[in-house]
This record gives structure tokens, sequence and C-alpha cells, in this order.
């Protein structure tokens, strides 16, 4: 079989890696790719805005499926338009992504079909965003969030009337995401602590995911502004057993039904972020697709063949199957360029890949990262992913920083508290 990836970071590494090991996979491909992936399959420069041209690619080489990475192609489509010429491909289509590409149709879904979440209200033009500035609907901090995709930036939360305005006038006026901003949501803060949680859905049932965690503030102790991602650990250290089929029966399964009966059927990864309150879990958000950097920690622990769980899905058949985990725990921890998520420079070469790699439970997934003549430089925010399973996750952790260690490049930053939080 021919399969291709779409996406260039640690996430649509991992995947690979995993999918690269499948007995039924001759020819792998990744667009665009990135250092670590051009290892194990054949990179391809296009563009993830020209959802076309992508298809034409996978029309052209046959590719039997297609594995879709980040969330900005299937807003736009590219489900549709594969599955329009008859191409498998894995993810949610585009009238389903809306879940995620939409905060405020999200927002509605839930208030719909009574899924936990926060309070909210909607301005539709800056004047309504002032008035409810105004009316102070909600007491301080509450959170601005932009209406469309703005690359995990777009949700800022307010301490004071000020900061609001602030937030008004970046997202509404001076459009700092563009047309992400022609809406924005109002919603009350909410107190608890933070955790992802992924099932596989076939439109109807829920499979579930071994449960993560994402590490977003760049520094250590959760401080410092928020980043793509600083680091994983699988399982979550707040999810027991009773909380993940209360999660299943107040939100996964509300959440597949009601976007069926929206016909808007979610086919793929369903990734609710959730906050666990005092009066229990509520969606902080939705994604359509899988986390990143949580699936860097999460493939390690896969063992059932990732093509079949894909293909399980596009035939109905995945009910039929068990997906089997590693009871093993897991990590990652984010390598990033100095400045990241403010302005970085790119093109510096990296040290010691090499010698990391050779510690027994540690596999690197490489994010912005690009090789030129057998070398390998930072091409991007967050360059590597450091990762590995154990028996604990206290030698899961201890194999991850020995790994990094031996690793180098000017200005690399990472945190060195990852899987450290202390036990409830
Ligand atoms: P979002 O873009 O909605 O995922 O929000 C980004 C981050 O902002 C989340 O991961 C939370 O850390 C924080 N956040 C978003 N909404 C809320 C909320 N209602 N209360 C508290 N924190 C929030
Ligand atoms: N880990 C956060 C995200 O993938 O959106």
């Amino acid at each position: 079989m021919k399969v291709l990836v779409i996406g260039g970071g640690g996430r649509e590494h991992s995947l690979a890696w995993k999918l690269s090991q499948s007995p039924q996979i001759k020819d792998l491909y990744v667009i665009p790719g990135n250092g670590g992936t051009a290892e194990i399959a054949e990179n391809v420069d296009i563009s993830l805005n020209e959802i076309v041209k992508l298809a034409d690619f996978a029309k052209e080489k046959k590719i039997d499926y297609t594995v879709v990475g980040p969330e900005a192609p299937l807003v736009s489509g590219i489900v549709d338009e594969f599955e329009k010429r008859g191409l498998n491909i894995f993810g949610p289509s585009q009238n389903a992504s809306i879940i995620e590409g939409s905060k405020v149709y999200a927002k509605r879904f839930m208030k719909k079909y009574e899924i936990p979440t926060a309070e909210f209200k909607v301005a539709n033009t800056p004047e309504e965003a002032k008035e409810l500035i105004k009316k102070e609907v909600f007491k301080f901090p509450y959170v601005i969030k932009a209406d469309g995709l703005a690359a995990g930036k777009g949700s800022i939360i307010v301490k004071n009337k000020k900061e609001a305005e602030t937030a008004i006038e970046d997202l509404m006026i001076k459009k700092k995401f563009g047309s992400a901003g022609d809406k924005v949501v109002f919603e009350e803060f909410l107190e608890g602590k933070e955790t992802s949680y992924m099932v596989f859905s076939d439109g109807k049932r829920a499979f579930p995911i071994v449960t993560s965690k994402d590490y977003k503030r760049l520094e250590n102790e959760d401080k410092g502004p928020n980043t793509g991602g600083m680091g994983a650990i699988s399982p979550s250290p707040y999810i027991d057993y009773d909380l993940i089929k209360d999660i299943h029966r107040k939100i996964v399964m509300p959440t597949i039904y009601g976007m069926a009966q929206e016909s808007r059927m979610f086919k793929g990864v369903l990734y609710p972020g959730l906050m666990l309150t005092k009066e229990g879990p509520k969606v902080l958000e939705y994604n359509c697709r899988f986390g990143d950097p949580e699936t860097q920690a999460i493939m390690l622990r896969l063992k059932t063949d990732l093509l079949e769980i894909i293909d399980g899905i596009q035939h109905n058949t995945l009910k039929d199957m068990t997906i089997d985990w590693s009871m093993e725990p897991s990590a990652c921890v984010v390598l990033v360029s100095g400045g990241y998520p403010g302005k970085y420079e790119k093109g510096k070469e990296i040290f010691g890949l090499k010698r990391a790699k050779m510690i027994e439970g540690v596999q690197i997934f490489h994010a912005g990262t690009k090789k030129v003549n057998g070398k390998v430089y930072t091409n991007g925010g967050r360059v590597l992913n450091i990762c590995a399973t154990a028996p604990s996750l206290d030698k899961v952790m201890e194999k991850i920083y020995s790994a990094i260690s031996f690793i180098s490049f000017e200005g690399m930053f990472f945190r060195t508290d990852i899987g450290m939080e202390k036990k409830e």
C-alpha cells in the first residue's frame, strides 16, 4: 500500500514512524515533512493550502490512504476534495471540522446538546464586543476567543477592562489573526486542572485513545507565554477510569451523537481539551485531529497497526477490533529555538542526535528541522521532540533528559519539569 501523511511537525513524524512499521505499507510519503520524516519516507514539497494540488499528487501516485495531521487543511475541506476524487483519507469532513474551525459553532453546539462547557456570549461586531465589556458580563479574569483558527494563539485571558479592550482591538479591529477575529466568544474563566482526551470516532462510536496531558506554557511550573506545546505525558495524571466513563457519558458520546444529528457526522480523531473543574469535566475547546505533542508520546504506546485502525474507521469495522496499548507510560519533551514562541533564528546545526538515539526506549521525532548534506539544521520554533517509554514515569523522564544532555544547537531551550508534577 501507498500512504501519505499530511503535515510537517512532530505529530506527523510520529504518525509516519508508526505507519512505517505496518507490514502492509510499501511506500510512505510526507507533505511537506521534515528532517526526521526524510529518513523513513519521501518528503514532498507541496503547500498545505493547495488542497487541489495535494489531491492531484495522491491521485497521480495512486495513494491508498492519506492521514491528515493539522487542522487547517481539514477545516479547508481536504477530506471532501479527496473523497470527491475517490481517494481514501483519514479525518473529518469540512462540515464536521467546524467543531474546531468555529468556536462560535462549537459553543452553540455544546449548549444545544447540553455538553458541559464555560458560560459564554458571542460578539459579532466590535461594537457588540465593547457593549459586553461595558456590561461586565463575566467577572475578571475571563477569556476572549477568536472564532476561527489562530494557530492556538486566539484565546486571550483578560484580567481587567483595559486588557479586554486591547484583546478586542487586536482580534476584531487590527485583525491580528485575519478573518478568524470577525466574531469573538466571551467566556467565563474555568478553574481546575487542564488535560487532553482523544478518541477515534467512526461517526457513531468512540474508541478510546490512552489519556495524555500536554504542557502549553513555555517555562517550568506553567509560567511564561502559551506555545504550541512544550511537552506531553501519557497517561494523564488527572484521569482515572471513573473519570473516563464520565467524559464519555457527558462529553464524547453527546458530541458524536450531536454531530450526527446535525448532519455533520464526525469520523476521525475527536479531541476535546478539558478543564477538570469542581463541577466535573468541561470542554475548553474541540480539536478535530490528533494533538501535538501528545501524539508523539501516544504513538510510543500504540501496539496495534495504525493503518488497521484507520482502515477500520473507513470501513466501519473498528467495532470488531481491539486496539492494544502498552501499559507503560511515555512522554515527550520539546526542544525549541531561542526566542520561541516569539521571533527566533533558523539554520542552526543540531549536534548529538545519533548519540541521544542510542538510549534504549528513546525515540526522537523531528518538528522544525531540515536535513542538508547529511547534517540536520533547525528550521522552526519547535525543533525536536525527545520521547521515551519505560516501566515508570520517573524512568521515562530520566531517559528523555539524559538523551537531551547529548543534544545541542545554538539557542536550544526546553522545560526541565515535564512529567514531574506532584501527585494529588
Ligand atoms: P483554547 O484556544 O480555547 O484551547 O484556549 C487556549 C488555552 O487557554 C487553554 O488551553 C486554556 O489553558 C486557556 N483557556 C481557554 N478557555 C478557558 C477558560 N474558559 N477558562 C480558563 N482557561 C481557559
Ligand atoms: N496539544 C494541543 C493541540 O494539539 O492543540
